[in-house]
């Protein structure tokens, strides 16, 4: 049995690295983290300290891979994805990358032929594939208790909680709003469940209501107004080449009830069901019949299931948990919803 320990290093050392991955890498077994880089040293010195005695600060992506790690894990702000995945993929290392995988269906298609070329997985992150509702949900929903899905309805709506990162409101450094930070997320598990039909068809709209002014104030604290160059609101309605249909709704900021809501609801022509929820309804001889998806298995923590999944595909040498074929899809349906609004037009897709 061999002894040696699986190499990861990270690129990005913000948030979602500090606070989730770096913890959900220790939490695998014989994995250890070799190095980490961020733009700025401090973050990279202060990620390293929490991932291992011996992991290394490192000042460049090219000093993180003179350390000939297994894999790399990206953690960067959305536009910053593509060189550092490409590079790291040509340097012969699975990649691990945060969603949306890229702000663009062309740039995920150079990742994934690259990703293809060097032989290696390549994986984005939608963790919430991995809670175990939405496991229990798909299982439930493979056993054809939907029937035929002819429509779904997703939500990403926020009441009042903008992230104020520069990363997130910057359009240069994100690439969109809440699109691309939980439209993309919904979508995805939403797609997922169904099987990935082909979207075809969308007509979309993106907007700023809210970010620009004070109307709304921010839960998450205070954004620059001024560097705000992304929409708050955006929805969109898609045709898939089934004859199915999805209307998509993100927002960071609006005048709702809730705090969040972010769902989606399925309907079929057995039954419907939500996400997360899991309640169905359907009809049983002529009778209304409501009930709920049992949760066997809680999963406390998906970006560690995620991980693991991961893991398991760079040493058994595939297929990646979330490959790059389906995460163009998701992103030719935001990167449409964009186009839409700025032609005023239905687009017509051919990802
Ligand atoms: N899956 C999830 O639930 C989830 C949650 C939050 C964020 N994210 C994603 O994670 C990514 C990072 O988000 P975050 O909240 O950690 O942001 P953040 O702003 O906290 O951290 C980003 C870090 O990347 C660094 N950076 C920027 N460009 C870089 C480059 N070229 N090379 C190296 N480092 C660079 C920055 O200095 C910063 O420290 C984004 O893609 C975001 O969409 C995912």
């Amino acid at each position: 049995m061999s002894t040696s320990k699986f190499r990861v290093g990270m690129v990005g050392a913000g948030g979602i690295a500090r606070g989730v991955h770096i913890p959900a890498w220790l939490s695998q077994a014989d994995v250890e983290i070799v190095g980490v880089t961020d733009l700025m040293p401090a973050a990279s010195e202060q990620a390293a300290k929490l991932a291992g005695e011996r992991t290394v600060a490192c000042a460049t992506i090219e000093e993180l891979l003179a350390l000939k790690p297994d894999a790399i894990d990206v953690c960067t702000p959305n536009k910053a994805h593509p060189p550092v995945v490409i590079r790291a993929l040509e340097a012969g290392c699975h990649v691990l990358c945060e969603k949306p995988l890229a702000t663009s269906t062309a740039e995920i298609r150079a990742m994934g032929e690259a990703a293809d070329k060097a032989g290696r997985v390549l994986c984005a992150v939608q963790n919430h594939r991995f809670r175990g509702e939405t496991r229990a949900i798909r299982q439930w929903a493979e056993t054809g208790q939907l029937g035929e899905v002819y429509h779904a309805r997703v939500r990403a709506m926020r009441r009042a909680f903008l992230p104020t990162p520069a990363g997130f409101i910057d359009g240069t450094l994100s690439g969109g709003g809440p699109c691309m930070d939980i439209g993309v997320h919904a979508l995805d598990a939403a797609m997922w469940m169904m099987g990935f039909p082909k979207p075809v068809r969308v007509s979309g709209t993106s907007k700023v209501n809210f970010a620009k002014g004070n109307k709304i104030p921010g839960k998450w604290g205070e954004w620059d107004r001024a560097r705000f160059s992304v929409e708050d609101f955006a929805a969109g309605f898609v045709h898939f080449d089934n004859g199915a249909t999805l209307t998509l709704e993100a927002a960071w900021l609006g005048h709702q009830k809730e705090d969040e809501d972010f769902s989606f609801q399925l309907f079929g022509t057995e039954a419907g069901v939500q996400w997360p929820s899991g309640e169905f309804a359907s009809t049983c001889n002529g009778t209304f019949v409501d009930g709920r998806v049992a949760f066997p298995n809680k999963v406390e923590k998906p970006h560690a299931a995620l991980i693991t999944a991961f893991l398991n595909a760079c040493r058994n040498g595939g297929p990646s948990p979330v490959p790059w074929t389906e995460a163009i899809q998701v992103m030719a349906i935001l990167e449409a919803i964009y186009t839409s609004q700025l032609e005023r037009r239905e687009i017509t897709l051919s990802v």
